[in-house]
């Protein structure tokens, strides 16, 4: 059953541009047939413990020597990365905060992301995720655009083109969407239509991706 991981970390529950985006994508996948299956963790409202202890990053093999994790948060790990392990396509609603990732989002990566396990370490077959889809849907209040001030400004998509892409081995798409607190701030016209124009596209573009992935 072709699977998908749902994954939201937006703390709006109103208006929130990734979770539409997000929701876009979900919904052309469910509409694939009975079959596409969708798995779905709200990150913001089911928020996950950051690592409990360092060790936790490492298998039990290549932990330090007298490392005692708390078992219920090894088990929660193992939960965690079997049901990324489970998905045929990785989607991420991906606001950008403070520049970066949603720390709840940042709390699942260093949940999954475990050298020798879901990232290459020191053998063969550590890359359970090679190739498959992740799809990051990218809402950003500002823009910043190649060439502009602000250019090199968003470190929520490098970071998660490394974890998932260069480290996990998986085919990152970006779905963007920019400008969104031009709903909020007092804004030049042209940036209000643009980000009407960039939801819109990413809102269809979402969709397409799903009927092409499923
Ligand atoms: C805590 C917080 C920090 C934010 N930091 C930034 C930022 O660094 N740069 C930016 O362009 N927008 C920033 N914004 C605006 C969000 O990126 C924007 O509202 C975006 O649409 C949020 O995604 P959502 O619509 O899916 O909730 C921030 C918003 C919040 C709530």
């Amino acid at each position: 059953m072709p699977t998908l991981l749902h994954l939201d970390s937006s703390a709006d529950l109103r208006a929130s541009r990734s979770r539409a985006v997000t929701a876009a994508f979900a919904d052309a996948w469910r509409a694939l047939g009975d079959d596409h299956v969708v798995v779905r963790r709200d990150l913001h409202v089911d928020q996950l413990p950051h690592l409990s202890d360092a060790s936790l990053h490492w298998p039990p093999r290549l932990r330090p020597e007298g490392a005692s994790p708390d078992p219920a948060h090894e088990a929660l790990q193992h939960e965690l990365i079997a049901e990324l392990v489970a998905a045929d396509v990785l989607l991420v609603g991906a606001p950008l905060y403070n520049y970066t990732v949603p720390s709840t989002l940042k709390a699942w990566i260093d949940n999954v992301h475990l050298p020798a396990v879901t990232a290459p370490f020191d053998g063969d077959d550590q890359q359970p995720m090679l190739g498959r889809p992740a799809v990051v849907v990218t809402s950003r209040g500002g823009s910043y655009d190649a060439g502009s001030p602000t250019e090199g400004w968003d470190h929520a998509v490098p970071v998660l083109d490394q974890i998932l892409g260069k480290t996990l081995g998986m085919a990152v798409e970006v779905i963007e969407t920019n400008l969104t607190l031009s709903d909020l701030l007092p804004m030049p016209p042209e940036a209000r239509e643009r980000a009407d124009r960039e939801l819109a596209a990413a809102l269809e573009t979402a969709a397409e991706s799903a009927r092409r992935l499923g």
